[in-house]
């Protein structure tokens, strides 16, 4: 039996059209503009038209505009800008959506603002611990990573786990040996240190504490002290989907505590016939209501629409007891970001090839 398919307006779009170049993508990681400018050039020979898409995000929670200077405003919109450019570079020259997603995680794991790589927040032994997954909607080929300490692109190591090392997800001591022996850049803790990260952790703390020892002292923990995440969600022209998500994790957490975001079909999940869908907020919760997953089996068995399948599953987290969101695009390029906070940082590309950026509901 198959539902009613309804096709919402809100947040759907047919995507850009462009041409079709040859597709001969090498295998390393793209990472960087250059990378991509090098890797992609625009002259590449294009024979027909076909649409690609990205939708990205930077986290959901608690972030409300009366609380947001005009400046940190700016620089999460250049943040979220950045990584649009650096994954659109990538599709507009007929990369993979892969690359693509990758190339954009990566610019947010770099950036101080949000909870991946450089800006993860701390466990409550104060360390970081890092977790990742990107998913092939093509194969359904998959790779995950967690509780990292030392590597700089959490993304970037979930992708050669895919690739090289005949696993899904590896974790801890093991993920980080085996991403140096395949060269990959390793860093001193200190480099993942933050003020604004160190400060939350050190409010939750006082939180508790004054709650254990009854002491009743108010304070304000909002979502965003709490956790974040960063995902990329992307078509490309050949008609691939692919999903990215990194993280570090929730603040105050357990070291060892692993989120939703790298167990695929929980924060990460992508299947050509369906969706690539990346979530944000309580792991735990999306976790439980197996939101990657569930999402794309009411488009693939009841026939729901991207729109539908979104909000039915962040409904159900919602339901749980969970905050957060989630971006989802589906093999015709329309997408969905929906979120049950007061904001999510995200970001997609238009119809007109127009970047569109929002904080705020
Ligand atoms: N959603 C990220 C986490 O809970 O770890």
């Amino acid at each position: 039996m198959k539902l009613a398919v309804a096709f919402g307006a809100n947040c759907f779009f047919a995507f850009m059209l462009f041409s079709a170049a040859a597709s001969a993508l090498a295998e390393e990681p793209a990472g960087s503009l250059t990378a991509a400018a090098e890797k992609y050039p625009e002259n590449q020979p294009r024979m027909e038209t076909k649409k690609f898409g990205l939708v990205i995000h930077g986290g959901a929670g608690t972030i409300e505009r009366t609380k947001m200077t005009p400046e940190k405003e700016r620089e999460y919109r250049a943040g979220l800008e950045r990584a649009l450019t650096a994954g659109y570079e990538i599709l507009k020259r007929a990369g993979s959506s892969i690359d693509a997603t990758e190339a954009a995680v990566r610019v947010l794991e770099d950036d101080p603002h949000f909870n991946a790589g450089k800006g993860s927040v701390f466990t409550s032994a104060g360390t970081n611990e890092m977790d990742a997954a990107i998913m092939d909607g093509k194969t359904l080929a998959a790779g995950a990573v967690a509780s990292l300490k030392h590597v700089k692109n959490p993304i970037s190591l979930a992708r050669l786990v895919m690739e090289k090392s005949g696993h899904v997800m590896i974790d801890g001591e093991g993920a980080e040996a085996f991403a140096k022996e395949n060269g990959m850049e390793l860093v001193d803790p200190k480099y993942f240190f933050t003020q604004e990260r160190w400060d939350a952790l050190q409010k939750i703390k006082s939180a508790e504490k004054s709650r254990t020892s009854g002491a009743g002292k108010a304070f304000l923990i909002t979502d965003q002290d709490r956790h974040g995440t960063v995902g990329a969600v992307a078509l490309d022209e050949n008609g691939n989907l692919a999903a990215a998500t990194s993280t570090g994790g929730t603040t105050n957490k357990r070291p060892g505590r692993v989120g939703d975001s790298p167990i695929i079909g929980a924060g990460t999940y992508a299947n050509n016939a369906t969706c690539a869908v990346s979530a944000t907020g309580d792991g735990e919760y999306f976790i439980r209501a197996s939101v990657g997953h569930d999402m794309s089996a009411l488009m693939e068995y009841w026939g729901l629409s991207l729109k539908e399948a979104a909000q039915t599953v962040l409904d159900k987290v919602a339901k749980l007891g969970g905050t957060g969101g989630l971006i989802a695009i589906d093999h015709q390029g329309n997408v969905t970001l929906p979120f049950n906070t007061a904001g999510m940082y995200r970001g997609y590309v238009d119809p007109n090839g127009k970047f569109v950026l929002e904080i705020y509901k």
